[in-house]
């Protein structure tokens, strides 16, 4: 039978006369909805941990909007969690977690195969989820990628510069390395038991791969996404895989062939236009409208929405933006933006 859902037809490779769209960090605190369903969790984290909860955030901005493709709910954090190290979340602030800088921290870490003690409550969101979406939805599954990942285990928080994991890398190399290692093979593990339980698609968010550059961006950021695809696509053949190294520049040049992914996100610190030409030339590309349009809205949405969809019309691609969507965002302007990719 052919193909019918959207999102997967791009993600073979296919023009599409509308690109599908969905929405980074589309079930978040500027929907009203959300917000309460956090509030009747408690907290984000327990959240993440409540596979009814989390399957219903995951559903409301479908309900609302009916974007071509879901986004589990969870949070990249968790794999470090499952793996011993302490997790919080500072309301206003962000993420804090147990730091690891020294070889004893390192060791106390939790083997890789236990991690779904920890993790099972997500893959349950998985299977409700994979119940409960209307028939053309696609269900999109994901995980840091380990050097974003390892930024905030060795900072304990989220950093500007990603200065602590750069200090790491060059005083204690294999400490460093062990990290990098311990997280790609908690990944493979963790993304597999998401496509088990129905995962139809899994992103890998490599959120400060700009920070990498040269010989570094290509055996950190580069190589791990690599050998994550090749393992899962070994264990689930033909599972499209979508890869995100945020801001990674001229680094985007080649990166599906580099890596194997089906696609690559692009942030808007590129223009569509380059992007067309240096990029989709390889394959499905997604993104990627600034998110600032949707607190700004107005003509400017509609034009910039326009003119992405025109730059990418001429091969596959996942309409998005180029970043998560912020807490300030105007519901009303979502909906702007999907009129606009859908009707022109
Ligand atoms: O809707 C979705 O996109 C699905 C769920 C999702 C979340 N986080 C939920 C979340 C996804 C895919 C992520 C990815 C994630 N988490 C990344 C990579 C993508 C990116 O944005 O660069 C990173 C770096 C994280 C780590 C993280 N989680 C930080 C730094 C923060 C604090 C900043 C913030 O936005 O509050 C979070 C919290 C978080 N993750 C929220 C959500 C909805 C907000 C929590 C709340 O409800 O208060």
């Amino acid at each position: 039978m052919a193909e019918s859902k959207t999102l997967l037809r791009a993600l073979a490779g296919e023009t599409l006369p509308t690109p599908p769209i969905w929405m980074m960090r589309q079930a978040g605190r500027y929907l009203p909805e959300y917000r309460a369903t956090r509030a009747q969790a408690g907290d984000f984290l327990s959240l993440c941990y409540n596979p009814e909860l989390a399957a219903e955030v995951t559903l409301q901005p479908i309900r609302r909007y009916g974007f071509d493709a879901a986004i589990l709910f969870a949070d990249i954090l968790l794999v470090p969690q499952a793996l011993g190290a302490d997790l919080w979340f500072v309301t206003g602030e962000g993420p804090r977690l147990s730091t690891i800088t020294t070889d004893a921290e390192m060791a106390a870490l939790k083997p890789v195969s236990d991690i779904h003690e920890t993790l099972n409550p997500v893959y349950e969101t998985v299977r409700i989820l994979s119940r409960e979406l209307p028939k053309e939805t696609t269900l999109i599954g994901f995980a840091g990628a380990p050097w974003t990942v390892a930024t905030y285990m060795i900072a304990g928080r989220g950093t500007k510069d990603q200065g602590p994991a750069h200090a790491l890398k060059s005083e204690n190399r294999p400490l460093f390395e062990a990290l990098m290692d311990r997280i790609a093979e908690a990944t493979v593990e963790y993304l597999s038991a998401q496509i088990e339980a129905g995962a139809e698609v899994v992103k890998l968010f490599d959120s400060w791969a700009g920070s990498l550059r040269g010989d570094d961006f290509d055996r950190y950021a580069v190589e791990p996404a690599r050998w994550i695809i090749s393992q899962i696509k070994e264990r689930h053949p033909g599972i499209p895989v979508i890869a995100f190294p945020r801001e990674a520049g001229d680094g985007y040049i080649g990166f599906h062939k580099r890596t194997g992914a089906d696609c690559v996100a692009v942030d808007d610190s590129v223009d569509a236009a380059w992007v067309a030409k240096n990029v989709q030339v390889d394959g499905c590309v997604q993104g990627n409208l600034k998110s600032s349009h949707m607190v700004t809205g107005g003509q400017a949405l509609v034009d910039e929405t326009r003119r992405i969809v025109e730059a990418l019309k001429g091969g596959p691609h996942i309409f998005n933006l180029g970043h998560g969507i912020t807490p300030d965002a105007d519901p009303d302007n979502v909906q702007l933006m999907i009129d606009t990719v859908r009707n022109g």
